[in-house]
């Protein structure tokens, strides 16, 4: 599976790739020149005193060494450059396929391990292109050459020679078997690791406020002795095997010196030729000693290969079908027909029913968990919900290209996420390149352009990752900013105003009140005093509609509405009065 996924990403290095191999193969040739040579150089030169010949052979010797370093050098580059190109492209696939893949995706998976697959595992696929594929290839030919000289040279000497590669080889076998869930481990502990500091960064102020942070180190720790022990417990495996192997390729050296001086006393062998058997003992020594390594290797590629594949493989429910409606605007009349949804076992929303009438204001209200944020994930298909539909403009949004539904929908979501940009660049996100003036007046209702010009460097002023050094109620006034910019036909305001204060929320309003009479809109509040105007306002309990109607009809209801506006119309009565006896 690795060699397939790998073979796509090669295809068009392929001549590039072949020629390194080819080049490999010389210098592979080139290698078993300097061994064979010492051994002629013994027979004629010391042996038949045809000093003469010492230069010649000198020359050669040098020249072939010369001629290898260079062609070694060039190939090298060359799989070097060719790994990278490669795996540019595959850091690119795995963050396209990150885009394309759906909220349940990020429900289940961790960002440590996202960025473990992006970072170490792509890492060792690089190796293995660059350094992997032409070392088990020029081993391969060396143990080759070198064992055909050794038949050509004396059949039975070379013969023994290869008997005892046959138990090494076994040896390394084991060994790579052995070792390959080992490294899957490592990797999997890893992204664990990962995950513990990514979330630690992120949970800082979390972490400080409740005075956890040995708890935290605690929590690092557990993971760290575990990738630890992971570690250790793939190196057992090769304190296993490593010894035997080194003992078997060791003793090869032995057995030339004792079987072939042997035979060299029974005249069966020249000295000349022992020395060639000698200085080619490194073309059998070496593959077998490379070979444990290369297994690693392979093992690690074929680990993070798979890692990299469960991406790249992974495929979004939610996505475009074929012929995919595209509009280019909305009247924003919505139904929901029926709708119920899970996340996973447990049902959240229970048999929605409801019509919106294109331009209305709907008021969304309901205690923590009732399932308010749930309801606005269908509509901009975060999830699809479990059974029902739901219509909008008459067309089931199944039916809508993604892209351009959530295109016509603009919205400032409960959990605000503020990039690492200036505050120009988080407002006119979603319209690069719309004219600054729009950014400014988006601002300005959104009653953010009072605070951002008071900024050091007002709307270029940058801002962390999580709109470091900006209140609560700011980031969501930014937030607010960002969706109205794009002037959308559905406006969703998930809890947009609960950290701004009541006067600012009341200016907000009055802003929005010429808005959003041209398009649908959805406040999700917790005070009245947001939701109060609104046409229609649904009180959700459970997952359930429990209550519909406009702010008369609710509070004759004389039910959670009613309650929830006495509650806190006796709390400003109260205020009130504290002020007036204070007064
Ligand atoms: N991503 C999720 N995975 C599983 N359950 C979720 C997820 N998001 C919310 N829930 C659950 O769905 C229910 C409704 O949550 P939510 O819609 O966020 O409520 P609200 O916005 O009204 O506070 C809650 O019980 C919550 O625990
Ligand atoms: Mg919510």
């Amino acid at each position: 599976m690795a060699l397939k996924f790998i073979k796509k990403y090669l295809a068009p290095y392929k001549l590039m790739f072949g020629l390194g191999l080819v080049v490999v193969t010389i210098t592979s040739a080139l290698n078993m020149i300097v061994p064979y040579l010492s051994g002629v150089i013994v027979e004629n030169v010391i042996k038949k005193h045809m000093m003469n010949l010492l230069i010649p052979y000198m020359i050669i010797i040098l020249s072939v060494t010369l001629v290898r370093s260079l062609l070694r050098y060039g190939f090298i580059l060359n799989f070097e450059n060719i790994s990278q190109n490669i795996i540019y492209k595959i850091r690119q696939d795995l963050y396209n396929s990150i885009q394309t893949l759906d909220a349940k995706f990020y429900d289940k998976t961790r960002t440590g391990d996202i960025m473990s697959k992006l970072t170490g595992d792509v890492d060792a696929v690089r190796h293995f292109i660059a350094y992997v594929v032409y070392n088990v290839y020029e081993n391969a030919l060396i143990f080759i050459f070198g064992l055909a000289i050794m038949f050509y040279i004396n059949f039975r000497f070379a013969l023994i020679v290869f008997v005892i590669t046959i138990p090494t080889a076994y040896i390394a076998r084991r060994l790579a078997v052995e070792v390959k869930p080992t490294f899957t481990r490592i990797r999997t502990q890893f992204s664990k690791l990962n995950t513990v500091v990514e979330e630690n960064i992120s949970g800082n102020k979390v972490v400080k406020a409740f005075a956890k942070e040995n708890y935290e180190i605690e929590k690092f720790q557990k993971a760290n002795v575990k990738f630890k022990e992971r570690n250790i417990e793939s190196s057992n495996v090769w304190c296993k095997y490593l010894p035997v192997l080194e003992f078997l390729s060791g003793s090869l050296n032995i057995v030339t010196i004792i079987i072939g001086g042997y035979m060299v006393i029974k005249n069966s062998l020249t000295i000349g030729e022992l020395i060639t058997f000698n200085s080619l003992i490194f073309t059998v020594n070496n593959p077998i000693r490379m070979s444990g390594w290369l297994i690693n290797d392979i093992q690690r590629f074929s680990a993070c290969s798979e890692k990299i594949l469960e991406i790249l493989k992974a495929k979004p429910e939610i996505y475009n079908k074929p012929n995919a409606i595209e509009k280019s605007s909305l009247s924003g009349s919505i139904e929901f027909k029926d709708v119920c949804f899970s996340y996973d076992d447990t049902e959240v929303l229970h048999n929605i029913n409801l019509k919106i009438n294109s331009g209305e204001t709907i008021g969304i209200m309901g205690a923590t968990g009732a399932g308010k944020t749930s309801f606005i994930n269908l509509l901009c298909r975060f999830y699809d919900c479990t059974s029902g539909s739901i219509l909008i403009d008459g067309e089931n949004i199944k039916k809508y290209n993604l892209q351009n539904l959530r295109g016509h929908i603009g919205i400032s979501m409960q959990d605000i996420f503020l990039f690492s940009d200036t505050i120009e660049g988080n407002i006119a996100y979603g319209m690069p390149d719309a004219p600054f003036e729009d950014a400014k007046k988006a601002s300005s209702l959104a009653q953010a352009h009072g605070f951002i010009n008071e900024l050091p460097e007002s709307y270029d002023t940058i801002i962390g990752e999580r709109g470091v050094g900006l209140s609560g109620g700011q980031k969501q006034r930014i937030s607010l900013a960002r969706a109205l910019m794009r002037n959308p036909d559905i406006l969703i305001l998930d809890d947009t105003t609960s950290a701004v204060d009541m006067e600012t929320e009341h200016e907000i309003q009055k802003g929005l009140k010429n808005y959003s009479s041209k398009r649908t809109t959805f406040i999700i509040a917790h005070r009245i005093s947001s939701v109060k105007n609104s046409d229609k306002i649904i009180v959700l309990d459970e997952g359930k509609i429990v209550e519909l109607g406009n702010h008369e009809q609710l509070m004759k209801n004389k039910s959670y509405y009613y309650d929830i506006y006495m509650s806190q119309l006796g709390n400003s009565e109260q205020e009130l009065k504290e002020v007036v006896s204070n007064g």
